[in-house]
């Protein structure tokens, strides 16, 4: 109704809905993919990650919504790990279409950054590419490109090594402002689930030993969580 409102065909309409069931089913697969790598790769992290799980969930029936307390996810180390997934594994870029003359300016402080203007002219298209974003030492620290599980924990949220703070707005996979993705917390809310009950209940090993899987090509565009450069065979058994 609301497309129609503004004015959409309805192959428009179509076209637009396909698209994003595709970009919402592959993202939160994707995400899924390098959060179990990361959790399993690790036999450290995933001791501490099952100790976290357990002790939430214990004689709780987690699946079926019985709406008791868990804890704040917001802050637990499964919810930061799935996040450093993403923020990790982002390509993709927010664009945006310049209706009119705009002058963005730095309001940074900082004598670290000098004060610059940038003039977008209208009808120009401004493409931020996330990958860039998240690499960046002066927005993440010097582990902008290692996996640091406990990047968004509450004790360590936001603060780089020299003790400054990461600025609020530098993790951008799910976009910003009006057009920020709506499905984010649904895609966080339901990949944590997927490894809280994978880490509880299954053990799993690759087939030949070693958790070896590089970064593949981001030649989707409806991707923006970059897929693994291949398959790996794992074995999984239940624990119980
Ligand atoms: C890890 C999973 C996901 C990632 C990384 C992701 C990422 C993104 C990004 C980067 C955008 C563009 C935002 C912008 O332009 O500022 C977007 C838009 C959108 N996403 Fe997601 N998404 C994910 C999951 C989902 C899910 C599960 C749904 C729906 C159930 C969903 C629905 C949408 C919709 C409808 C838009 C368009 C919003 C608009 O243009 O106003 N996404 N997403």
């Amino acid at each position: 109704m609301l497309a129609r409102g503004h004015g959409m065909s309805i192959d428009d309409i179509a076209a637009l809905e396909i698209g994003t069931l595709f970009a919402a089913l592959s993202n939160s697969i994707l995400a899924a993919f390098w959060a179990i790598y990361h959790v399993y790769s690790s036999a450290n992290l995933l001791g501490e990650l099952r100790q976290e799980v357990c002790s939430q969930t214990k004689g709780k029936k987690i699946l079926q919504g019985d709406g008791e307390e868990k804890g704040d996810s917001r802050t637990s180390l499964l919810a930061s790990i799935v996040k450093e997934s993403i923020r990790l594994h982002t390509g993709g870029a927010t664009t945006r279409y310049a209706t009119r003359d705009t002058t963005l300016s730095s309001l940074s402080s900082s004598s670290a950054y000098q004060h610059r203007e940038y003039l977008l002219k209208r009808g120009s298209f401004v493409v931020i590419p996330t990958e860039t974003l998240h690499a960046s030492t002066s927005l993440w620290g010097l582990s902008a490109e290692q996996f640091d599980p406990y990047r968004f924990c509450k004790h360590t949220n936001g603060i780089k090594e020299d003790g400054t703070r990461v600025s609020g707005t530098a993790f951008r996979a799910f976009g910003a402002g009006a057009n920020i993705c709506p499905g984010r917390f649904l895609a966080l809310g339901g990949i944590e689930r997927v490894i809280e009950v994978l880490v509880r209940d299954w053990e799993i090993k690759p087939v030949s030993e070693r958790w070896t899987v590089g970064r593949g090509l981001a030649d989707d565009v409806s991707d923006t969580v970059i897929p693994p450069d291949g398959d790996i065979e794992v074995w999984i058994t239940s624990r119980h």
